[in-house]
This record gives structure tokens, C-alpha cells and sequence, in this order.
């Protein structure tokens, strides 16, 4: 097998603050890595130039490229390829993978600097074209004043950190390869003189966990052995990193923590590796998801909630390294406006996440003052390439400085594609879902509703019997959870546990699921014994189930998934409520309009169309949240209305009726799903799903970030439109973090 070279360059040795250009082209002559294997060997294996295919691979990795398209999510086959995958990963991952992991050296970029350089990007591998576009700017150095505003010049910084969720739907190697190296490396190698052989480090993301970390693992763990090629090489890095977590100490007592929260909080490896010595008194934290996003607070309140639990461990103010016990009533403050103790005077701290698709920063400032520097801030940086999330949304109080995209531009560019028939077509398979169920309702739909009393016992008996099954998990689930809190409490106070006779009851959970299973056979079957009439297996019976199954889904759904950043009760119950009625419309309107025929059917679509659609996008930007509701309702309802009351046509059930049940159900029922995001997104709901959905490749941005003797300046570079071919970058926004004043006998703080 042969080697590759690779640059035995340590992050010690690298020559100035940032990357130079004469730095870049003195170090073009190294080689870059080898291009991916096409099996896949284990993390750091050496890949021997004659394991690579005959075939051109970068050119058909980069014909890819070339092709574009953002990733699909609605149900589309390159999900669902992935749901297994995800689903194991929930129970992999409870096991703990960073036992496997070995402890990184600090990284250490001080060396007698006076600064230094470094990009930040997350959220990143979605678009191709897009991260080809970033990749195209991110190894540039930027002149002064050239992003159309005043700056300094911004050298390229002197490494790479990557925020998490490198590549979508699953941080897998192909899709790595795919998404995010491949671009990458296309960029590099056309780009003569691009800086080479920077560091890279990198937090994994949730997605990156999907994969179990191994697409991680592959991308930004040091190679083993020493001077072997990472498997998906990224032209012009290299790695040191062994672990999923790493502390980058930088000149000025500053630090950078980057700290892997996901799945089990913050384990006893990363207490004693971040504490271990003095608590910096600068710090950029950087952790998965960000402690505030949408204008509040995101971090529970409930101080054994283990993100809570995480940012007590790491800032403890407690002066002596990896505290056993915390310091009592310590509560960090996230922005100088979120409550919580502020960074004591000298020092101060940035919080730094992606997760959320979008750049927004929270310093306490409603206006963008760059001028103005503050002692603890939280910046959202996660729009490195990923569908964006819409920024219009709002759920709190905090002031926010800066949003990109601008809410405004986010609405338009919202609206314009959830009322797009085609582009929520586009965003995955829910059309053939949609076809599936106009043609399920309409040739199922019962004659007379009194012939329903069979069939409504027979669902009634269903719903319940699932219920069972599910409430029986969540309980053997709760009493697991239980029993393992009560055995860390014992152990933390050193007193065995004493079992009283009753807790021993819970040794039975290990029998709930099972009873919950059996329940769920034997109650439809015991019913049907006594009351013969019900008939599990007649159209009518099938309707009614899968009728109350949908309703029941689409209301979960929107009081679940739609309320995720909003708090209370309140809001849960208008979700469903809006859910329900979204699921009203998806049986009967679909019913309705193959019902009357192809004419009424085209007109109704055309109506909806341009009757409430083109209102309904200016409403978005200006009308109140109950008024679009009122819209969406009255297009739903009225539709429905006129068709049921309107046209005294019935179509034949045949082969036409199929082609037009299949083609209503692909049309309608995502042009519905579309128009019920709008409403939920006038709510601040279903921020996820509309972004999704919306699929917006524009206003992508990343950080280039100054450490200085007296400050942290964060300057950030966004691309409004990064597929085009020559993407013109600018600056969105800069701030600067510095410490707190301190006291002194005539100025005291
Ligand atoms: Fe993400």
C-alpha cells in the first residue's frame, strides 16, 4: 500500500495571523491529499493511488456539481433511504460513542502572535452549486473595503472550524463526498494559488449523528497512522482532531471551546478536558445549537436539563479547575438582555452556533451598531449552505441586531414558494402520497352515514388498542428513566438505594410493552365477538380508520413539530386545532373535485389559484396572523362550499375517474399543504417545515473572525445568490466582543 503525502505542518508552525497570499502559493507545491476510495475503509486507512477507479471519479463528482438541486425532504426517496438509518441511530446512539474516542491535544495558535485569523461555517453540504459557491469565497482574501462597506482587508483565516450537520440528510460518506467535499475540492483545484494545508476542526451536528459519526469520523478525524490521508479528503486541510470536541487556546488568553452536546450532554471526558486549569477569561463557545435563537431563550430553565446542566459544568465561575460541585445560584447570562449573570468584569464570551439555518445575532442591540462592543452575546451562524430557515419568525422578546436573509426578503421568498404548486412538488414525493389518498377517500367514501356505527366501533377499537400500545412504551420508557435517576442520585450521596416494596413493582415495566401489544390485537377481537355486525374488513370500515388516522397524525403533527419554538399550552391547542382543519380540507376537498369532474376540478384549482393566492402572499407580509388564517379558511371551506352546493354533477367511477382522483391528489393536496405552512408561519409555527418546504438556496453566509489583544471581531460575509457562477460575497454584519470593564477606586463598574 502506498502513502500519500500530506502536510506534517502542526498548527504551531503555521507563519502568520491569517493565511497570506504568498503564504497560499508557497504552499500550492504540496501535494494535496488523494480523492476519496470508492469502498469505504475504516478512518485514516492510506489510499494507494492504485485502489482509485480508472475511471475519471472527480469528473463525474463534479458533473454532479454541476447539476445542482437542493436536498429534498417532503417523503422524497433519498430520505426515506435514510429513515432506517436514522432510526437506528436513535437507539445506537444510546450508547455513548465518544467512549471510543481518544483525548486531543489542545491546539494551541498563541506562539508569540499578536492575532489571528479563523472562519467559522455550520450547517453546510445541502446545495452542491451552493457549496460551491462558499467554498469559492471561504479560501479567498478579501482586499479592504471590497464587500462593499468599510473593513480591513480579511486575510483567510488560519483554520477552518465546522459548526455541525456537515452535509444533509445524513452526514454519511457519500453524501459528505457528494455535498460537501467534492464541491470543495472543485473550487481548490481550480483556484491557482488558493491557501493550502490550513487546519480544519469541527462539532458534530445532529444530522453528523445520524451517521453514527462515522462520515464524521472520516472527514475531521486526525488520520491513523501518522502521515496517512484522511478518507474523504478536503483539498487544502488537514486534521489533529481526535475527538468529537476540541479547545483551540488563541493568543490573548482567548479560547475556543468546541464543545459536543448531542445525544448525552456533556460527558465526565469533556469536564476535565475543558476544566482542565484555569477558566479563560475570553471565550468563544461553540456548542451544536445555539442557547438563543427566534428572539428567546431556548435553553431550559430546569437545572437538571442536561443542555442546562452542560453550560453550568463549562462556566462554573468557580476558580478551581473542573469544580466537583457547582457553584450554587449560578445562572450565565446568553446576552446582556437574557437575565443570568453577566461575565465578570475582564472577561467576556461569545456563544457561536449553527442548527438554526440563518445568521442573527443578539448582543442586547435592536439596530446593527458594529461600534458598540459587549461582554457576552449569542451569534446564529448557520447559513453555510442548507435550506434556510425562515427568519421572519419570531417567539420572544430579546432584541436582535442583525437577521439574513432580512425578514422581509425571508417572507417573499416564503410565500412565493409555499403558494407554488410546483415547488412544493418539487420539495420531495408528497404528490404520489397525495394521488395515494384522493384515490383512497373517493372510492372509499361511504354511501350513508348512518352504514358508519360498525366501522366507528371497529376504529374506536383500533384508535384504542394503539393508544395502549403507545402509552405502553412511553411508560416502560418513563420507569427506566426513573430507576436510572434514582441510581445516579444514590451514587452521587453515597447511599445505597433501598428498594421499598412498591418500587420493586417497577421490575413489572419490563412486561408493559408486551401487555400493551396483546391489548392491541385482543380488544378489536373481543369487540367483534359481541358485537358481530362490525365489519374490520368492509370499504366503509377502512375509510373511517384511515380517516381518523390522518386527522389524528396532521393534528400531532402541527401541535408537535409546529409549536417546537413555541412555548405554553395555548399555542399547542391552536396547532391542532388548525390541524384538523387542515386535515378537513385534505379528505373533502380532493372528494369534491373528482367528484364533479374534470371542468369544476380545474376551475376550483385555477380559482384557489388566483383568487387566494396572490392575496395571501401580500398578506403575509403585512396582514395580521389571524387575518391569513381567515384566508386560508374561507379558500379551504368556500372551495368546498361551492363545489358541494354549486354543480349537480356526479362522475362515473372508471378508469377516468382514477386519472383524475391521481392528478387532483398530486396537485392538491401539496398546493394545501403549502398554504397551511403560510398560515401555521404567520403564527411563528412550523419553522422547520417551512423551511423545508420553501427549499431557499439564497443569502448563505459565513464568519471570518479577528482575535486581538483588545477584542474579538466577528466580520460576516454573506452571498446573497451562491449559485451563480461568480457569487459577489459582501459584508452582512461585524461585531465585536470585548471584556467587561474593570473596576477601579474612581470608576467602579
Ligand atoms: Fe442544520
Amino acid at each position: 500500500m502506498g502513502t500519500v503525502d500530506r502536510n506534517p505542518r502542526g498548527a504551531d508552525h503555521a507563519p502568520s495571523a491569517g493565511l497570506d497570499h504568498e503564504s497560499s502559493v508557497a504552499e500550492a507545491s504540496l501535494s494535496r491529499p488523494a480523492r476519496v476510495p470508492i469502498s469505504t475503509p475504516a478512518a485514516g486507512l492510506i489510499v494507494s493511488p492504485g485502489e482509485l477507479p480508472e475511471i475519471g471519479m472527480a469528473e463525474l463528482d463534479e458533473r454532479w456539481v454541476a447539476k445542482g438541486g437542493a436536498v429534498k425532504w417532503l417523503l422524497a426517496a433519498g430520505l426515506l433511504r435514510k429513515l432506517a438509518a436514522i432510526a437506528r441511530s436513535l437507539v445506537a446512539n444510546e450508547l455513548d460513542l465518544r467512549d471510543w474516542m481518544s483525548q486531543t491535544p489542545v491546539a494551541d495558535f498563541r506562539n508569540d502572535r499578536d492575532e489571528v485569523w479563523f472562519d467559522y461555517i455550520a450547517d453546510t453540504g445541502d446545495d452542491a452549486l451552493v457549496m460551491r459557491g462558499l467554498a469559492r469565497n471561504i479560501q479567498r482574501e478579501f482586499k479592504a473595503d471590497s464587500l462593499g462597506e468599510d473593513h480591513p482587508a480579511l486575510p483567510v483565516g488560519a483554520f477552518l472550524f465546522v459548526g455541525g450537520d456537515t452535509a444533509y440528510h445524513t452526514s454519511d460518506e457519500t453524501t459528505l463526498r457528494r455535498r460537501f467535499v467534492t464541491p470543495w475540492n472543485a473550487i481548490h483545484d481550480a483556484q491557482h494559488g488558493a491557501p493550502t494545508a490550513r487546519q480544519i476542526f469541527a462539532i458534530p451536528g445532529n444530522h453528523d449523528y445520524y451517521d453514527h459519526l462515522v462520515g464524521f469520523n472520516r472527514l475531521f478525524r486526525k488520520p491513523y497512522p501518522d502521515g496517512a490521508t484522511s478518507v474523504l479528503g478536503l483539498s487544502g486541510f488537514y486534521s489533529t482532531q481526535e475527538a468529537s470536541y476540541i479547545r483551540i487556546q488563541l493568543p490573548h488568553e482567548w479560547e475556543l471551546w468546541g464543545v459536543d452536546l448531542q445525544t448525552h450532554g456533556l460527558d465526565y471526558r469533556q469536564r476535565l478536558y475543558f476544566r482542565d486549569g484555569e477558566r479563560p477569561k475570553r471565550l468563544i463557545l461553540c456548542t451544536p445549537t445555539p442557547p438563543v435563537s427566534f428572539d428567546r431563550v431556548l435553553v431550559d430553565r430546569n437545572p437538571e436539563d442536561k443542555e442546562r446542566k452542560a453550560y453550568l459544568q463549562l462556566l462554573d465561575p468557580s476558580p478551581e479547575p473542573n469544580p466537583a460541585t457547582l457553584t450554587p445560584d449560578f445562572d450565565p447570562a446568553f446576552t446582556p438582555d437574557s437575565g443570568g449573570q453577566m461575565p465578570a468584569p475582564g472577561t467576556c464570551r461569545l456563544h457561536l452556533s449553527g442548527d438554526d439555518h440563518h445568521y442573527a445575532r443578539y448582543n442586547g442591540q435592536s439596530v446593527r451598531d458594529a461600534a458598540v462592543s459587549t461582554s457576552v452575546a449569542t451569534v446564529v451562524s448557520g447559513g453555510g449552505g442548507a435550506f434556510t430557515h425562515p427568519t421572519e419568525h419570531s417567539s420572544g422578546k430579546l432584541a436582535c441586531a442583525v437577521k439574513y436573509p432580512d425578514p422581509a426578503f425571508s417572507r417573499d421568498r416564503v410565500a412565493a414558494a409555499l403558494l407554488n404548486p410546483l415547488a412544493v412538488i418539487d420539495a420531495g414525493a408528497l404528490y404520489i402520497v397525495g394521488a395515494a389518498l384522493a384515490c383512497l377517500f373517493f372510492f372509499l367514501w361511504p354511501e350513508q352515514w348512518s352504514s358508519l356505527l360498525g366501522p366507528a366501533v371497529w376504529t374506536g377499537c383500533v384508535v384504542l388498542s394503539l393508544g395502549a400500545c403507545v402509552g405502553s412504551l412511553l411508560l416502560a420508557r418513563q420507569l427506566a428513566r426513573w430507576r436510572t435517576r434514582r441510581g445516579k442520585q444514590s451514587r452521587a450521596s453515597g447511599i445505597p438505594v433501598t428498594h421499598h416494596r412498591w418500587e420493586q413493582l417497577s421490575e413489572l415495566s419490563v412486561f408493559v410493552v408486551p401487555i400493551g401489544i396483546v391489548a392491541a390485537i385482543a380488544v378489536p377481537m373481543l369487540v367483534h365477538h359481541f358485537y358481530p355486525g362490525m365489519d374490520p374488513l368492509s370499504g366503509s370500515s377502512l375509510w373511517l380508520l384511515s380517516v381518523t388516522i390522518f386527522a389524528g397524525t396532521l393534528a400531532a403533527f402541527a401541535s408537535v413539530r409546529g409549536t417546537e419554538n413555541l412555548r405554553g399550552a395555548l399555542p399547542k391547542i391552536g396547532f391542532a386545532v388548525l390541524g384538523l382543519a387542515h386535515a378537513a380540507i385534505q379528505i373533502i376537498l380532493p372528494y369534491l373535485m373528482v367528484l364533479r369532474g374534470w371542468l369544476f376540478a380545474g376551475l376550483a384549482i385555477a380559482v384557489i389559484l388566483i383568487v387566494f393566492s396572490i392575496p395571501a402572499k401580500k398578506m403575509y407580509h403585512r396582514a395580521p396572523a389571524w387575518l391569513v388564517t381567515a384566508l386560508w379558511l374561507v379558500q379551504g371551506l368556500g372551495t368546498m362550499a361551492a363545489l358541494w352546493w354549486g354543480p349537480d354533477r356526479h362522475v362515473d367511477p372508471g378508469w377516468s375517474a382514477v386519472f383524475l382522483a391521481i392528478v387532483v391528489g398530486g396537485i392538491v393536496v401539496p398546493m394545501q399543504f403549502g398554504f397551511y405552512l403560510l398560515t401555521c408561519s404567520a403564527w411563528n409555527g412550523h419553522n422547520n417545515e417551512a423551511g423545508i418546504t420553501a427549499r431557499i438556496t439564497e443569502c448563505k453566509q459565513w464568519i471570518r473572525f479577528h482575535v486581538t489583544k483588545d477584542a474579538l471581531t466577528g466580520y460576516v460575509i454573506g452571498i446573497e445568490n451562491p449559485t451563480v457562477r461568480d457569487p459577489q460575497p459582501k459584508l452582512i454584519d461585524r461585531f465585536v466582543i470585548a471584556p467587561a470593564r474593570e473596576p477601579t477606586p474612581d470608576k467602579p463598574v
